[in-house]
């Protein structure tokens, strides 16, 4: 189902369930919710005791009242099933709705997310509060969006899990003897005889399976999909066919994404970056990405669910927010192809373990506070832009992320325990990327790869079945493949590849890798460009961490290593293949390396972007479009008013002052016929 809205998404998380013997504050937030432009609210999230304070009495009125309120003052609901915070009742009646962890010891009441996804009772008790809540709000014209639990994950080890675990793996690979050898349980003489054997990995048992590790996390994935799946069905069994979404997590390790998203209409997600940590680019660039990831989830328009108009407050340390991160934070969401900012929270809770996060209200509150003002003009700009509301992002380029294939990597034990560092491997190519104002999409082993001209892999430790096939095509096609050091090492299962590896790739990338050094954190070695090489590389860049030694069989080399006993090796390779070529990054090499080369292998390609000039530092360039019109998007997150490089041709301001420099924190939209 789409969830198409005519408008950006304004608002943010509203617990007015605190406030209920507080009437004029519920006046009050009402006036300042429409005094700061927000058109819609999540509600309901953590208020299952509210609704049903004792099993089987219900209370809809209080939430009735707040909907009709709300509505009336021309704000929208995105309604919450309340299955992330039960009430004490449950617990206590039922303990088996309570987690058990991987020591098999099962919780006692209290925080959040501490249910199990299995348990008949959970399920019955949700499916009942899903439908009355489905019944008496599914059709009121406030209502646009069901807000499905509140930020899946974790997972539970009971009985009952267990068991579903073992029905799960029966499906998979049929036979005990076919699991035996998918796993490798003869390593260490731990072959099962049958699935009744298996249980989930546990520190006071088996950890070293890699594959059953694996396995779980996979479990995981399909069973929380399973229970958003059974929380949708009890939505539709109370008469409500609104779409939903689930408020997913930055780079969120626990759940496979691609997969939960299949549950969802329309992807969200919170993010909480820690600005002033780093430069704001540097935070901007991974807060994107995240974003671009999201957007990637379902290849539509997203919205941010959740983000901390000021300092949030179990971070390390509660930074404030300098003036203009909250507005271009919001903006930054729609600049990547979002449609709607929301906050977490509208007004601070008063007692409890986020009494002092941030919120749109305060504790004193009164409209006349920075954080306030900042919210309200955000709301305004939003409103001017709000014509980008369902325009899609289009993207030449795009990365592999796949879940299945960080989750092996993470738990292979070598080539280096002390951090493989994948994360910034990938954000150096987007990175990359991004500095030529390309967009970027992130996906996994399973999208088709046709509309892309760039695919980059990297570190994608697991290549599945057929996806070396579907590369090898690709390249054949004209596309542009790059692809780094420790890919295509290990099957589905988590087997090594016999016969040499980038496994599938060889023939294509020219070569084969034979061997991979680990680095101490303090060793580095460089690249060094080959004369006259094909990128027309001139500079020296530092590698650390992980060191690829290849043999070519084809490739060309472009830069080859400074020092050690590897001094000369190839570093980077390029590989004619059918109509493309294909790219081999051997070392984590700087992100000046991928700024220089990104740039050069662009060019090479004839792969441009909406902005044939020079992109100052800091500044971010996105494009949207809707069928007729391209949209330019540009953000500032430098240290320096930038003079903005504009697209050719004719152009219409939306937002801002194009021919003026373009202040720190400022945005400014351009749209061109196409
Ligand atoms: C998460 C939760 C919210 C709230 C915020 C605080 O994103 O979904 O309920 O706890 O964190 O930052
Ligand atoms: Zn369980």
């Amino acid at each position: 189902m789409d969830f198409t809205t005519k408008k950006l998404l304004y608002g943010g998380d509203y617990n007015p369930e605190q406030w209920l013997d507080h009437p004029e504050i519920l006046k009050k937030d009402i006036e300042m919710l429409k005094e700061a432009g927000c058109n819609v609210v999540s509600l309901g999230i953590f208020s299952w005791s509210t609704l049903e304070p004792r099993e089987g009495e219900f209370h809809f009125e209080w939430m009735e009242k707040i909907i009709n309120d709300l509505y009336e003052n021309g704000i929208s609901v995105i309604l919450a099933t309340p299955s992330g915070a039960r009430p004490k009742w449950l617990a206590d009646k039922y303990p088996e709705v309570l987690r058990v962890d991987a020591s098999r010891n099962r919780n006692l009441f209290g925080g959040r997310h501490n249910h199990c996804y299995t348990s008949p009772v959970y399920r019955e008790k949700t499916a009942i509060i899903n439908r009355k809540l489905a019944e008496h709000f599914g059709k009121h014209s406030g209502v646009i969006l069901w807000h499905i639990s509140n930020e899946y994950g974790g997972d539970c080890q009971c009985p009952l899990c267990q068991e579903a675990f073992r029905g799960w793996l029966k499906e998979r690979y049929g036979t005990i003897e076919n699991l035996n050898q998918k796993w490798a349980t003869t390593f260490w003489s731990h072959t099962y005889q049958s699935f009744d054997q298996i249980e989930s990995p546990s520190p006071r048992g088996e950890m070293a399976l890699h594959a059953l590790n694996l396995d779980w996390k996979r479990f995981v994935t399909a069973r929380t999909a399973d229970f958003i799946h059974h929380e949708v069905e009890a939505v539709r069994s109370g008469g409500s066919d609104l779409p939903v979404t689930a408020n997913l997590m930055y780079y969120f390790d626990g759940l496979d994404y691609f997969k939960l998203a299949k549950e969802l209409d329309v992807v969200s997600w919170d993010t909480y970056p820690t600005w002033h940590k780093k430069a704001d680019i540097e935070i901007a660039r991974d807060n994107g990405m995240c974003h671009d990831l999201m957007r990637s989830l379902k290849k539509k328009p997203f919205f941010q669910m959740e983000s901390c108009p000021s300092s949030t407050n179990w971070q390390g340390v509660s930074k404030l927010k300098k003036p203009g991160i909250c507005f271009a934070q919001s903006m930054q969401a729609i600049a990547h192809g979002g449609d709607g900012a929301l906050y977490f929270q509208i007004r601070q809770s008063r007692g409890s373990s986020e009494k002092f996060h941030g919120a749109v209200i305060d504790h004193y509150g009164g409209n006349d506070t920075r954080v306030f003002q900042e919210v309200k003009k955000t709301g305004e700009v939003l409103k001017t832009i709000s014509e980008l509301a369902g325009t899609v992002v289009k993207s030449r380029a795009a990365i592999l992320y796949d879940w299945d294939s960080n989750w092996a990597m993470e738990d292979s034990q070598g080539p280096r325990n002390r951090g493989l560092h994948y994360h910034e491997a990938v954000l150096k190519l987007y990175q990359g990327l991004r500095d030529q104002g390309q967009n970027v999409d992130l996906i996994d082993m399973e999208q088709s790869l046709e509309r892309y001209q760039l695919l980059a892999l990297p570190m994608v430790y697991m290549f599945k079945e057929g996806f070396a096939e579907k590369v090898k095509a690709f390249v054949e096609n004209g596309g542009t493949l790059i692809t780094t050091y420790w890919s295509g090492i290990a099957d589905d299962t988590d087997l090594c590849y016999l016969g040499g590896t980038p496994h599938g790739l060889m023939e294509v990338l020219g070569l084969r890798s034979t061997e991979i050094d680990g680095l101490y954190d303090w060793e580095e070695n460089s690249f060094v460009p080959q004369p006259e090489n094909a990128l027309g590389l001139t500079r020296q860049y530092t590698c650390r961490y992980l060191c690829d030694l290849v043999k070519t069989e084809g490739a060309q080399t472009v830069m080859t290593y400074g020092s050690d006993f590897y001094a000369g090796y190839p570093a980077v390779t390029v590989n004619g293949f059918g109509k493309g070529s294909a790219w081999y990054v051997a070392a984590d090499a700087d992100a000046e390396f991928y700024h220089d080369f990104l740039a050069a292998v662009l060019k090479k390609a004839g792969i441009t972007g909406p902005v044939k000039k020079e992109i100052p530092q800091g500044l971010e360039v996105t494009t949207r479009e809707s069928e007729t019109e391209l949209y330019c998007i540009y953000q500032n997150f430098g240290t320096e008013p930038a003079k903005l490089p504009l697209p050719e041709g004719e152009y219409e301001t939306v937002y801002g002052e194009p021919e003026q420099m373009l202040e720190v924190y400022g945005l400014t939209v351009l749209k061109q016929k196409k």
